[in-house]
């Protein structure tokens, strides 16, 4: 019997202050419906400004903890797929294990921009896979309200804060099947925070050309999303022997409507079967695939077919393959 890793509880956690597109009318030139005609996104949240992106991540899990018989001293270990942590170190899966009283647990980050829920989940899969652990939590959880320039229109309209949380357990029938996952350095300039790195540390200059923020030529990372995205969504499928009609959800990365579009179509699945939050959430990068999980859970069904797909930064882009356990 093979061991492979299960998805057997889902938490989220999006804060309560919502940002319309018509507030950003009033903060940048721009108009609601070209908002929602480009993006497919009406609304986003906004964490207070007190709070941290482990604050949010805390509150996916105890939503998580809440619908299981387990506390937070079950858990082996955390991982938190973040592009905005609390701080460069500590990471930001010491502080959640602190809050939450995870004391037998061990935990680290992990960045891979907006693939970063996939990645973290494959890893985590991999504990569970070998035995070493049998309850690992994945947090996916980002505050992109600190790397937005809410003056620029390109970006500002785009992004949300919120967090998710899934917990692996091992199992012998359904949980994670297969992978396919792409990295392709040479993109790393058209989606980057340019300084408060090792190579630009931040300075006076670098603050006065907003270099902190998020920076994107949107069209090219559409232009390769697409295809990227579309492609090892097919891959998947095709080294799985999987129809559209297999298939119960694409749960696919909330950057854009359009991209989710073209990949549900290339895959060949109606709308139906495809997760979209982005109206209501607009892009929270490591958060968008557990808060959609979280948001269908009660229709998934035991065997049923999901496909997670995702692209992002660096580029980085994923899909898993795995059949719900519960
Ligand atoms: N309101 C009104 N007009 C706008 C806005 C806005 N908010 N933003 C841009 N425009 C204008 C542009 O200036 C441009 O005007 P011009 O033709 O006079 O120059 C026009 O609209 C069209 O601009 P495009 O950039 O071509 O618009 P596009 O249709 O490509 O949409 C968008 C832009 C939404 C950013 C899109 O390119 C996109 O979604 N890109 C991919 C984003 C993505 O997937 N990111 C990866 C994940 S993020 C991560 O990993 C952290």
């Amino acid at each position: 019997m093979i061991t492979r890793a299960a998805i057997t509880a889902v938490g989220g956690y999006v804060p309560e202050k919502i940002l319309t597109n018509k507030e950003l009318e009033k903060m940048v030139d721009t108009n609601d419906q070209w908002i929602r005609d480009r993006t497919g996104i009406e609304e986003r949240r906004i964490l207070d400004k007190d709070r941290a992106t482990s604050d949010m991540g805390v509150e996916a899990i105890l939503n998580l903890l809440s619908k299981t018989n387990y506390s937070a001293e079950d858990i082996d270990l955390i991982i938190v797929s973040t592009v905005s942590p609390d701080y460069v170190y500590p990471a930001t899966a010491n502080i959640i294990a602190d809050k939450i009283g995870a004391v037998n647990s061990w935990g680290f980050d992990m960045n891979a921009a907006c693939s970063g829920f996939l990645y973290a989940l494959r890893t985590g899969s991999q504990f569970i896979e070998s035995g070493m652990h049998k309850k690992v939590l994945v947090v996916g959880a980002d505050k992109m309200s600190i790397r937005v320039d809410y003056e620029d229109r390109n970006t500002c309209i785009l992004f949300g804060d919120g967090a998710g949380a899934v917990l692996l357990e091992p199992t012998e029938e359904n949980g994670i099947i297969d992978s396919k996952f792409a990295v392709d350095g040479s993109g790393g300039n058209f989606l980057m925070q340019k300084a408060g790195g090792s190579k630009y540390p931040t300075s006076l200059e670098t603050l006065k050309n907003k270099e902190h923020y998020i920076y994107q030529d949107g069209r090219t990372v559409f232009k390769f999303a697409v295809k990227g995205m579309a492609d090892i969504t097919e891959e998947v499928m095709k080294q799985n022997n999987l129809t559209a009609d297999d298939v119960a959800y694409l749960v696919p990365h909330q950057a854009n409507k359009r991209i989710i579009d073209a990949t549900a179509k290339r895959a060949g699945l109606p709308d139906e079967k495809v997760m979209v939050n982005i109206q209501k959430y607009g892009n929270t990068t490591n958060a968008t695939i557990p808060l959609c999980l979280w948001e269908w859970e009660d229709k998934l069904k035991p065997g049923d077919n999901i496909l997670l797909a995702a692209f992002g930064g660096g580029f980085a882009w994923g899909s898993i393959y795995l059949k719900w356990a519960y």
